[in-house]
């Protein structure tokens, strides 16, 4: 067995790279959850969450993983056998929906191919047909993890409010928040799902719901069994910065010191960070010859980058060729895409020189595992890398002796 040295990359969508100051933050000893040092700990960590969602309403957190959040979603604003619209845009969507269905909704779920978003026409048509507006919640997955696709959530605001439709908008941000430009109070949505283990630079771990007040309103009304989600139980000590049950302390801690970092980087940056990456890659799957999942530029994911496989060729055999040669983790393709997608993760905490050597991994792994494909993908990436930085920095080009060009 080949024994690694270095850094692994984890080049999965998620959970991602923890900074070393995220994972020095959490490494001190456990404090009294009902103290006055956890108080300010959890004032701050509640206030600080709200830029991220971009929202000025509350914010949830639970000591839960995604899953929990889409549970929480659900069982604070509907009833049992509410009917909800949800679309079809990969795995985690057809989770979502299993969610929902177990809880005793009635599901009316938009098909779709796996390569588009949800359709913002389609949203529009089904709730200009539901003139009895029987339609309770409109539920989409802003960025399709399984995929790396995105969908227009401002555009399917739009499609409701164009239907006049009283409908709640309820959207997974899973893999968007902290990478992808969110804005839950401008686009009108109810309830944001968020987890802790992607753009947000933690371990998995912690959940969040932002809430709007036509859901808390909903939530007076909502007749779903609840308990540990239960949205008024967790508001009332969080006004005090305090918690219904024990709280995940030490993540909490992580939690501050990567707000911290996504403040000092800025939130704007952050993003144009994210999408420069997300363009570099796909200039290199592109120079490779290969084709990326997501079929329509203007949903292009930028905190990951879905690639299919040649014909013939299996990606589960090219991602375990290069771990074991590389120490390299990529995304597995998920259940219908297993072995014919891979997924390259470019979020969270992660700069041009990971991207490259991430990147370089990949190119290695398809020569070594002889899958068809042509050379230059890396050359791209760098070119595309270098040209985006040249572009952000004034003046740049007329000191064309540093820099290339
Ligand atoms: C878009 C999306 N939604 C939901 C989930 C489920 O979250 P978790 O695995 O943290 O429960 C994931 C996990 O990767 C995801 O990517």
């Amino acid at each position: 067995m080949t024994v690694h040295t270095g850094r692994h990359f984890l080049q999965i969508p998620g959970p991602t790279n923890v900074p070393d100051r995220v994972l020095r933050a959490m490494d001190r000893p456990v404090i009294d959850h009902r103290g006055p040092e956890f108080a300010k700990l959890g004032a701050e960590v509640l206030e600080g969450l709200r830029p991220i969602f971009q929202t000025r309403g509350p914010v949830v957190i639970y000591p839960a993983t995604g899953s929990g959040a889409w549970e929480a979603a659900i069982v604070n604003t509907l009833s049992p056998g509410d009917r909800v619209l949800m679309s079809e845009t990969g795995h985690f969507s057809n989770l979502w929906r299993e969610v929902a269905q177990r809880m005793g909704l009635s599901v009316d779920y938009l098909p779709g191919n796996w390569r588009r978003g949800a359709s913002p026409e389609e949203v529009a048509r089904r709730l200009g047909e539901d003139t009895a507006h029987g339609i309770k919640a409109v539920m989409v997955v802003h960025n399709e993890t399984s995929t790396g696709v995105t969908s227009r959530i401002a555009e399917i605001r739009k499609a409701i409010d164009g239907a006049k439709h009283p409908a709640l908008f309820m959207v997974d941000t899973i893999s968007s928040l902290g990478s992808m430009d969110y804005r839950h109070d401008e686009w009108g949505v109810d309830v944001t799902v968020g987890g802790s283990q992607k753009g947000l630079m933690l371990p998995p771990g912690l959940s969040f719901n932002a809430i709007s007040e036509k859901a808390l309103a909903a939530n007076t009304t909502a007749k779903l069994p609840r308990y540990y989600w239960d949205w008024q139980e967790m508001l009332k000590p969080n006004r005090q910065g305090f918690f219904p049950y024990t709280p995940a302390t030490n993540l909490l801690w992580g939690l501050r010191e990567a707000l911290l970092m996504l403040n000092e980087e800025g939130l704007a940056n952050v993003f144009r960070r994210h999408q420069r990456h997300a363009e570099a890659t796909r200039a290199a799957v592109e120079a490779w010859g290969l084709e990326i999942v997501c079929e329509d530029a203007q949903e292009y994911s930028n905190s990951l980058t879905g690639v299919f496989m040649p014909e013939g060729q299996n990606a589960d055999r090219l991602r375990q060729v290069i771990l074991e040669n590389f120490d390299m983790s990529l995304g597995a393709g998920l259940s219908k895409l297993a072995g014919k997608v891979f997924r390259i993760g470019h979020l969270g905490h992660f700069n041009d020189l990971m991207l490259a050597g991430t990147l370089s991994g990949v190119e290695m792994g398809l020569l070594m595992a002889g899958v068809p494909h042509k050379a230059g993908g890396v050359a791209a990436a760098l070119a595309s890398l270098v040209e985006s930085r040249q572009s952000e920095i004034p003046n740049a080009k007329r000191e064309g002796s540093i820099l290339l060009r």
